[in-house]
């Protein structure tokens, strides 16, 4: 029922100034429908990437992790802030000519059920941003001209000693506000550098994403080290011992 009278709310609010014009069937609240109006619209794992065009006309590409508004339950897809679904849900496809969602997720009595869902309901066009308003309506970051990397995969090796080496790596193709190396190893180790390692796929070790560390493990405070897409490989020593980094993405995200 809140659901339902908040759109009731943004329609007659975005109705109002053009009451005389024809009514856009694909106008919904601030956002617009990404599958009508966005071009080479793709999943890259669980990235949610399309070309969609601004209130200026011109076309933006974006990105959205649906792994931060999906769930899966007992096989069923199911919108939920950080429902992390792709830990259990595979094969995903998104139908043809339209918005939908369509994986193999598994299940506790079944080995796996083919479940779908509308991502229209969540999730628009804002100003050329593909953005979810499932915890509210979103903000439209600053527009980015780094691309989306045709793979979004990095393997990113911290060290406790002061030249990086073989042993602990993150493996990852997602963002990391704020990721906690405490919790890695018992809490009580530092680090002191950090490395990307070469990943075949993208042959330079990082393809786009910003590391900022922090000494706090909440990743507040004083950054004391910075690495980016140049010379992601080398060796990086950190002015102090991190205990949380900031792994973010260079391209349109949300
Ligand atoms: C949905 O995806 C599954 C794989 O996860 C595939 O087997 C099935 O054909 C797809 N359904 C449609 C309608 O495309
Ligand atoms: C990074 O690499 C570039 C090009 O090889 C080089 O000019 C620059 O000095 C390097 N920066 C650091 C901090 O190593």
């Amino acid at each position: 029922m809140r659901f339902l009278l908040s759109v009731l709310f943004s329609s007659l609010v975005t109705a109002l100034p053009s009451s005389l014009s024809p009514v856009d069937l694909n106008a919904r609240g601030p956002g617009t429908r990404f599958s009508t109006q966005c071009s080479s619209i793709r999943l890259n794992g669980a990235w949610l990437v399309a070309n969609c065009p601004k209130d200026n006309g011109r076309s933006l590409e974006s990105s959205i992790w649906l792994g931060s508004s999906l769930v899966n339950r007992e096989g069923n897809l199911i919108w939920e802030v950080n429902g992390g679904f792709q830990g259990s849900c595979f094969d995903c496809n998104l139908l043809p000519n339209s918005g939908t969602l369509n994986c193999t997720c598994q299940t506790s009595f079944r080995p796996t059920r083919v479940t779908a869902i509308d991502l229209e309901e969540h999730v628009f066009n804002y100003n050329g941003h593909l953005l979810s308003d499932l915890a509210g309506p979103p903000t439209i970051p600053a527009d980015k001209s780094y691309p989306f990397p045709a793979n979004t995969l990095f393997t990113l090796q911290p060290s406790t000693e002061t030249v990086c080496g073989p042993g602990f790596s993150i493996t990852s193709n997602r963002p990391w506000p704020c990721f906690n190396l405490e919790i890695v190893r018992d809490g009580w180790l530092e680090w002191q550098t950090a490395r990307f390692l070469e990943e075949v796929d993208n042959g330079r070790g990082n393809p786009g994403y910003e590391v900022t560390a922090y000494e706090s493990k909440d990743c507040v405070g004083t950054p004391i080290g910075h690495m980016s897409v140049q010379n992601a490989t080398q060796c990086h020593t950190f002015a102090g011992k991190a205990k949380g980094l900031a792994i973010i993405p260079l391209w349109n995200w949300a």
